[in-house]
């Protein structure tokens, strides 16, 4: 695209209300309020809050994208609807698109994917490369935030976080971070075409980040490493399924191998800036009353 015509879109996209998906999860509700601090119309779309929109509810899809011009999507996991939505948002006249994925999803060696999870990830990304339109993909590593609201926000309130990660470590990123990133792609022109790897400025091993939250918070958590086995057991007693258990322990099988120590470039490539430490996101989150507990 020429330089007038990408000018003339931007001015076009502020105008349309910008189309946030999982608006009420840990990347979404970031993206909201910083479109929104930037003072742009927001559409912010999930299954409860502002505007209700399902994935599994075609129904709902036109309109969520009536008169949208750009949207961010967070699919949901395990399904290839991303797809089917693409074409239903080309229709709509949308013409950018900033696509949530994840790192490792372009390595078959990175994780088990028994939940289908990055099959479904792989299949949008395609999707959003063969849309015709202007797009970037975000590629998080572990977000920070799955220890203050994600994942193993419980068992930090709990004050023991039980995982069989070993001494694995990984370059958590903050969802502000990603944030950041994804308005940025959203709003300027200069992103297209872009995939952007995103990860913290350096690994840090759970018995760090247990440390790290300790500190910030003020309250004892201790990191107790579990065998395979001893991890699917507990969450079976808890009541899980068998198969939702493995499947669990799957998920936590690239950081103990340390699949995710790596650090990747893009918040820098696409802010000019480094990203947050561990330590600056598990401050922020005490000073903001973050923290579950
Ligand atoms: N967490 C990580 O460390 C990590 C790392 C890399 C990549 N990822 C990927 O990032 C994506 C998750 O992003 P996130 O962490 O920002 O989201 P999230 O916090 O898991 O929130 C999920 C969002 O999707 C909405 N949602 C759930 N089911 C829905 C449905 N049927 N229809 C419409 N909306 C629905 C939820 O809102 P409602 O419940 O109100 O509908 C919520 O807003 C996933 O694709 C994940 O694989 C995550």
């Amino acid at each position: 695209m020429d330089r007038l015509g990408a000018r003339q879109l931007t001015g076009v996209m502020s105008e349309h209300p910008i189309l946030v998906t999982g608006a009420t999860g840990k990347s979404g509700r970031r993206v909201v309020s910083r479109l929104r601090a930037k003072g742009l119309p927001v559409r912010a779309a999930a299954r409860n809050g502002e505007h209700i929109f399902d994935w599994t509810d075609s129904g709902t899809w036109d309109a969520a994208l009536e008169g949208v011009r750009s949207m961010y999507i967070v699919q949901l996991d395990g399904t290839k609807l991303v797809r089917p939505f693409i074409e239903r948002a080309v229709q709509h006249g949308v013409q950018r698109i900033v696509l949530a994925s994840g790192r490792g999803i372009d390595n078959p060696d990175y994780a088990k994917d028994s939940s289908g999870v990055f099959e479904g990830i792989v299949d949008s990304e395609a999707a959003v490369r063969e849309s015709g339109l202007e797009w970037t993909i975000s590629r998080p590593g572990w977000f920070a935030q799955n220890f203050s609201e994600g994942f193993f926000a419980d068992a930090i309130l709990a004050g023991e976080l039980r995982l069989p990660a070993g001494d694995g470590a990984a370059s958590f990123v903050d969802a502000e971070d990603i944030a950041a990133v994804v308005v940025a792609a959203l709003t300027e022109d200069r992103h297209a075409g872009q995939i952007y790897e995103l990860s913290g400025p350096r690994a840090v091993t759970l018995t760090e980040v247990v440390a790290t939250i300790s500190e910030a918070t003020g309250r004892e958590i201790r990191y107790v490493p579990l065998s395979v086995e001893g991890y699917v057991a507990e969450l079976v007693q808890q009541g899980l399924p068998p198969a939702d258990a493995e499947a669990f322990a799957d998920v936590i099988e690239p950081l103990r191998e340390g699949r995710d120590e790596y650090v990747s470039d893009g918040v820098q490539r696409a802010l000019g800036r480094p990203p947050r430490t561990f330590a600056e996101f598990a401050k922020s989150t005490a000073e903001t009353g973050g923290w579950p507990g």
